[in-house]
């Protein structure tokens, strides 16, 4: 009785309360899309093209996914062809204050929690922009009621063991006096992603990461490290010897994006490495946010959400303490939960960007957006935990676009438990149907 007395006391001490991280669903802000002619110190197309120079098109582009641009009031013309609704081509960048105040108010319509801007090696010739974006993303954090934090990642960062501290020094810590900026146990919040990956960007020794990790914990940081996925074992992406710097963090976030590519390795890296992650980092008092990505559309990993949903799910049970979503506007590696391309309309038409019906399964643009409110309410212990995915694909937004009329998709809403009877209320199912989950309904050519 004693025993499990004091097993409880340890846990509770060690595991830290709710913050703006812990209990919280951050997602990953790149915010690196540019344009030429929009103004921005780079003024080239900056992510989008391989090329900067010239405009994307079919031989010159650097995103394997197209955003749904309907909701942007400035966009700059490609050279795509137009799209599949005769609209001509453009993009957007991320440095128009239109797209971003949108893009912030998405994550308040949708209850994201944070944003965790990416901050790569800022001294080169990237460096103006990131700055700029830096103080966008506080304005409209500020503004949408959306907490933030600076996320460095020193892929490629040859002298960050110097850099880093006098860009905190000199620039990135005076965010931390904004309302918005997140906090964690009382100390405002940074992470660094990077270290101990057994990779040629990432070639640092534990010694140099030990000791900026330190410095900045000094400077009275709570700490996230945005680690490998084999961090804990320390093999496959990781380092061998890194053990001592990933447990001085204070939360371990490990990568995950291109290890899962559907359902059954979900689950297998749920037992394999999730479980015993978060067993090894509550023996220690650190706290865990592991990843949730939606998949990547261009290599079809996503199965309309069942992917993502599975992980929100895997999590809920595990009971982690935070989620980080990989992310919110990684249109490079169709990791985007942003609003995207739903069909062949919108999109170019010389290109084969894949979009989200790409199963057969009518999903409308913000569908991620609404899987990350839906797993975030599970996650919070809003909603019970499930592994049915409550996600309807279509509705109530964008449906005129979708093939299931408002009757039938409205009965869907008000009856998510019941599909039957649902359907039966609105007269949609073809006699004799039975359907067992939506993907069912949305499948079934009964309903037009
Ligand atoms: C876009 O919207 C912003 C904010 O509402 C406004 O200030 C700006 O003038 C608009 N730009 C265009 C091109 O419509
Ligand atoms: C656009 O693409 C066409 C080929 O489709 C090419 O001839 C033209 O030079 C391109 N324009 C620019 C501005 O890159
Ligand atoms: C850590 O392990 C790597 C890979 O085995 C090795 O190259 C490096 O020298 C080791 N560093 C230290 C400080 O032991
Ligand atoms: C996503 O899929 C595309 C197309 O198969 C592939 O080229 C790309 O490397 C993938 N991205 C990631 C991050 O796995
Ligand atoms: C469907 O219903 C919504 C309101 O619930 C309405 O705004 C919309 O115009 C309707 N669309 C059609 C095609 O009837």
């Amino acid at each position: 009785m004693f025993t499990q007395f004091l097993f409880f006391l340890i846990n509770f001490l060690l595991v830290s309360s709710d913050g703006d991280v812990v209990g919280k669903i951050t997602v990953g802000y790149q915010g690196w899309f540019a344009a030429i002619g929009d103004g921005s110190p780079i003024n080239t197309w900056w992510h989008w093209a391989k090329i900067g120079q010239q405009p994307p098109s079919p031989t010159n582009v650097a995103v394997i996914s197209w955003p749904d641009m309907r909701e942007y009031n400035t966009s700059f013309q490609t050279n795509f062809s137009n799209l599949g609704n005769g609209q001509p081509a453009s993009l957007y960048s991320s440095f128009t204050d239109q797209t971003i105040s949108t893009q912030f108010k998405w994550m308040s319509q949708y209850s994201i929690d944070v944003a965790a801007l990416q901050r790569f090696n800022p001294n080169g010739i990237e460096g103006p922009i990131r700055d700029a974006m830096a103080a966008k993303v506080r304005t409209n954090a500020e503004k949408y009621g959306v907490k933030f934090y600076i996320m460095y990642d020193v892929s490629d960062w040859t002298n960050f063991q110097t850099e880093i501290k006098a860009d905190w020094t000199n620039k990135m810590q005076a965010y931390t006096n904004s309302p918005a900026y997140a906090r964690q146990n009382g100390k405002p919040v940074v992470c660094i992603w990077g270290f101990g990956f057994n990779d040629p960007q990432r070639p640092f020794g534990p010694a140099e990461c030990l000791d900026v990790l330190n410095w900045f914990k000094a400077q009275g940081l709570y700490v996230i490290g945005g680690v490998p996925t084999h961090w804990r074992t320390g093999d496959q992406d990781s380092q061998p010897n890194f053990t001592q710097v990933y447990d001085a963090f204070n939360m371990i976030s490990p990568w995950m994006v291109g290890r899962i590519a559907n359902v059954n390795d979900v689950d297998r890296f749920y037992t394999d490495v999730n479980t015993p992650d978060l067993a090894y980092l509550k023996a220690r008092g650190i706290d865990y946010q592991p990843c949730i990505l939606p998949g990547n559309l261009s290599h079809h990993d996503r199965y309309h959400g069942e992917l993502m949903w599975r992980q929100f799910y895997n999590m809920a049970r595990l009971g982690v303490q935070a989620i980080y979503i990989s992310m919110f506007d990684e249109y490079n590696e169709g990791n985007q939960i942003a609003k995207t391309a739903e069909n062949a309309k919108m999109v170019p038409t010389n290109y084969n960007f894949v979009t989200l019906d790409e199963d057969g399964v009518v999903c409308s643009s913000d569908y991620y957006l609404r899987l990350t409110t839906d797993g975030g309410k599970m996650f919070k212990g809003q909603t019970p935990i499930t592994p049915i995915r409550p996600t309807l694909p279509t509705c109530p937004l964008n449906f005129a676009q979708s093939k299931v009329n408002n009757r039938s998709c409205l009965a869907f809403i008000s009856t998510t438990t019941d599909w039957n009877t649902a359907n039966q209320q609105c007269g949609q199912l073809a006699p004799g149907a039975a359907l067992v989950s939506m993907d069912s309904a949305f499948q079934n050519s009964a309903i037009q």
